[in-house]
């Protein structure tokens, strides 16, 4: 089943043309070097998730767009920060089809550009109110513990399933979790309960990092938008691999070949195979989606119901 994501989209268009209006005016300043790379980052695009789930979120009830908009840009200015820094961290030279910031303008202006998002971000979510300036706060901490224990954990063959799901829901599902919270708060008369669409965006986030994970052995550069193959040789043991180092007659061996950085990929690609450990990885992931989508049950059918729901299938067969 492929999704057209078009469609989804369909639903929330005029908020989100009002959200990169508002992320477009959110940047404007008087600094050459620092306009120039913000309106490049921004020129980038990207799938702009984390509005959309605002977006629909709250049209299950009646959306206060007035605040769900300016919500929904800084969310997606902290997220664009994020990736910002994250291409420096991971010397990443390729993100959303185009150089990344680091590698057009350099690690420094890269650095500074991130903080200009996150202070920008911080502004608008304090003219929101509080629950949105709250929720970056925990968004960003969240983030940076996910990041900073997956450096610690970087080619340690010990590492368990449960640290891995600790470590996603904190740099990823976290976060989309808060953008589904903040749905339900800036509507009136929502069927579901803040609370209720964290837990839809908990789910879909922890899959939406599990399928980020799998493109990273599955995808190419040219379709996913930023480099494949990078996360084992990086150190960064996603859940496939974790599978593989459980499961594999020869796991001994295969730790000995990670942990020393000394390995044939194609061996190491054709163990995991051996072992089903990419099956086994959607599998969770699809168990998550049913999850997530279960949680919407109560809610009464609307546009923004079937596009969640949709979206929710869309991270399972996403290519991008
Ligand atoms: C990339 O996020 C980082 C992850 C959490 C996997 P997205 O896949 O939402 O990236 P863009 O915004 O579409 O570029
Ligand atoms: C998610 O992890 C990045 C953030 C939480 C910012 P990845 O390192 O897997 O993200 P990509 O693959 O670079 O987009
Ligand atoms: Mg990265
Ligand atoms: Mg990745």
């Amino acid at each position: 089943m492929v999704i057209d994501l078009q469609l989804v989209y369909g639903q929330a268009q005029r908020e989100l043309a009002a959200v990169d209006e508002k992320m477009r005016q959110a940047v404007n300043t008087l600094s050459p070097t620092l306009r120039e790379a913000a309106e490049y980052a921004l020129a980038g695009g990207g799938k702009r998730l984390r509005p959309l789930m605002t977006i629909l979120t709250a049209k299950l009830g009646e959306a206060a767009v007035e605040r769900v908009v300016p919500a929904a840009a800084a969310l997606e200015l902290v997220h664009l920060g994020s990736l910002v820094h994250d291409d420096i961290v991971d010397e990443s030279a390729w993100r959303r089809s185009q150089p990344s910031v680091n590698a057009k303008y350099g690690n420094k202006v890269a650095v500074l550009l991130g903080d200009f998002f996150f202070a920008r971000a911080l502004d608008l979510a304090r003219q929101v109110g509080l629950d949105a300036v709250q929720s970056i706060s925990r968004v960003i901490s969240n983030l940076v513990e996910g990041e900073l224990e997956q450096l610690r954990r970087s080619y340690d063959t010990t590492i368990t399933e449960e640290e891995y799901w600790e470590r996603i829901q904190r740099k990823t599902a976290s976060f989309i979790a808060e953008c589904c919270r903040l749905g339900a708060i800036y509507s009136q008369d929502n069927p579901l309960a803040p609370e209720t669409l964290h837990a839809y965006g908990l789910n879909l986030g922890l899959a939406y990092q599990v399928k980020d994970d799998l493109l990273d052995f599955t995808g190419k550069i040219d379709t996913v938008g930023k480099p494949t193959q990078r996360d084992l040789t990086a150190g960064v043991l996603t859940l496939p691999v974790i599978h593989t180092l459980q499961h594999h007659p020869r796991r001994q061996e295969i730790a000995q070949w990670i942990a020393g950085k000394d390995y044939d990929w194609t061996l190491v690609i054709n163990c995991m195979q051996e072992v089903g450990s990419f099956e086994f990885a959607q599998t969770r992931a699809e168990e998550l989606i049913a999850t997530a989508k279960n949680t919407l049950a109560a809610a009464p059918e609307r546009e923004a119901k079937t596009a969640l729901l949709s979206l929710a299938d869309y991270v399972l067969t996403r290519v991008s």
